[in-house]
């Protein structure tokens, strides 16, 4: 088992746990039926990765974390959604920097492939949400 490969991916599923649960306040909190649809699905997504790194930390051999980061206090802390939703985009970029960055280094197949499309549906919602927060009231 490389541990360090565990704590990097422990250290990406309590960001993705993270992510799930500011975008399931932000879709509480957004006004506009479509951006509520797209925080929604994003907020399924960062679930689902969260859910595969956990198995593929058992695949192997160790024991996923169950932590959620810190990232949702952060958000919190801001008070007006376009700042959050802003912040909420910030975090997504910093996973796929933290994804791009080990990619090179892992020799495991199957994780580097969940990573490469982890990384492609974090660019993918990102956008979104980007073209929603342009695109009028939220
Ligand atoms: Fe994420």
């Amino acid at each position: 088992m490389d541990t360090e490969v565990v704590e990097f991916l422990n250290t990406l599923g309590e960001a993705e746990r993270a992510g799930g649960r500011v975008l399931h306040e932000l879709e509480q909190a957004a006004s506009s039926l479509e951006l509520k649809e797209l925080l929604r699905k994003a907020g399924h997504d960062e679930g689902y990765w969260a859910g595969q790194i956990g198995a593929h930390i058992r695949r192997l051999g160790a024991e996923p974390s169950n932590k959620t980061g810190d990232f949702v206090e952060k958000v919190r802390a801001l008070t007006d959604l376009r700042s959050k939703i802003e912040l909420l985009n910030r975090g997504q970029r910093w996973v796929i920097r933290k994804i791009e960055e080990r990619l090179p280094s892992l020799s495991d197949a199957p994780l580097k492939a969940f990573l490469v499309v982890m990384a492609k549906g974090h660019q993918t919602n990102i956008q979104a949400i980007d073209d929603a927060l342009k695109s009028g009231p939220l």
